[in-house]
């Protein structure tokens, strides 16, 4: 069998990584950052029946407008959200391959502050897109100061924000997002997959969106919304911003089968989104009890949390994995990442983690 390295691949893709976090059948997966409750059976039945439906003239192309998505988005968002406003694809994901599609690509650049979501920087690497990095403040946050000085510094085409931050879950205060949109004449991207997971009453980059033509903020059903395996990720801008992306995408990229289902989940929204308080209870017990186990858990409004003072992250990561647990080590020193689930599987790693005594497993352990 050939290596990548007898392929003719782009020179630029040479000795890159894929994404890849591990998927694996274990009894408590808390790696992905999943909405780990089931969907309600109610609401799975309506879907079946929306995708049966959809299955009868699936002879003929779906809607290339995907007009009932964008309706049903629009609605979701509220906020004066109008469905031209809205734009969808295969999960945020390839939202954001498409926008780098259209305002990337080579010979441009794209800013972000690390650690940050991996796929931003894969991304920009499929894209042809320059990949430019900043540091963030102590504790990984963002001051409005910080973002602009690295924009002044880098001038990049586009700004990446992701608020809440993967893989830390810092927030980023909109003070934040409104002087970085200020001092970049080019894109500003604010991810926010985990926005739904903020404390009520905080404001969302959407509500910046109003006479903001560079501004784009994107959401998924993933993560909230319990609908990771079905892939529907979405973002709000002005509409221009779609009609660039009409310019990129592939013709009919959403199928009607994802159509369907989408519409369907999202006529249950309250429904699905029932578990959302009880996961960011979970995810503040596991902000109140890590520091009791002696670790530092950093500030999350998203539905996980990062944790330091682990002597060997990875074998901390493997004796977890031989209880049947799986969380993710994100590279961060000393540092890894666990999932709010449902309060046994939270439970279950705090008691764990517990066992496994000051510090996680012992440094080079096997388990
Ligand atoms: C910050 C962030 N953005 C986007 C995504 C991708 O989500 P999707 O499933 O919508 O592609 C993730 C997934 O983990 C994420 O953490």
């Amino acid at each position: 069998m050939a290596t990548l390295d007898d392929l003719p691949i782009r020179d630029d893709l040479r000795g890159l990584s894929p994404y890849g976090a591990p998927q694996r059948h274990v009894r408590y997966a808390l790696n992905v950052n999943e909405n780990t409750h089931a969907v309600p059976e109610g609401v799975a039945r309506h879907i079946v029946e929306s995708l049966a439906a959809a299955v009868l003239t699936i002879n003929r192309y779906p809607d290339r407008e995907f007009t009932s998505l964008r309706e049903s988005l629009a609605a979701y968002l509220g906020a004066d959200i109008a469905p031209e406003q809205i734009w969808a694809a295969n999960g945020s994901n390839e939202i954001i391959q498409q926008l780098l599609q259209a305002f990337g690509g080579p010979g441009r650049s794209v800013l972000g502050f690390p650690p940050t979501y991996s796929m931003h920087s894969i991304i920009a690497s499929g894209t042809g897109t320059r990949w430019l990095t900043a540091e963030r403040d102590a504790a990984y946050t963002l001051s409005p100061e910080t973002v602009v000085a690295a924009i002044e510094r880098e001038q990049p085409d586009l700004v990446f924000l992701c608020a809440p931050n993967n893989p830390t879950g810092t927030p980023v205060a909109l003070e934040t997002i409104e002087a970085a949109y200020a001092a970049t004449p080019g894109i500003l991207f604010v991810d926010e997959a985990y926005a739904e997971f903020m404390p009520p009453g905080t404001p969302s980059a959407l509500t910046l969106l109003d006479g903001r033509e560079r501004l784009v903020v994107s959401r998924t059903m993933s993560k909230a919304f319990a609908f990771a395996g079905a892939r529907v990720g979405y973002l709000a801008a002005d509409p221009a911003v779609a009609d660039a992306l009409r310019l990129v995408r592939l013709p009919y990229h959403l199928s009607a089968l994802t159509q369907a289902a989408a519409v369907a989940a999202l006529a249950h929204a309250p429904e699905m989104l029932a578990m959302v308080d009880d996961i960011s209870r979970q995810r503040d017990r596991l902000l109140a009890e890590l520091p009791v186990l002696g670790y530092r858990a950093f500030d999350s409004q998203a539905n996980f949390v990062l944790f330091d003072g682990v002597a060997d992250p990875a074998a901390t990561f493997r004796a977890l994995l031989e209880r049947d647990i799986l969380i993710r080590d994100v590279g961060l020193p000393g540092a890894l990442r666990v999932t709010a689930g449902t309060e046994a599987e939270t439970t279950a790693f705090l008691a764990a983690l517990a066992e496994l005594g000051p510090g996680g497993a012992p440094v080079g352990s096997a388990a």
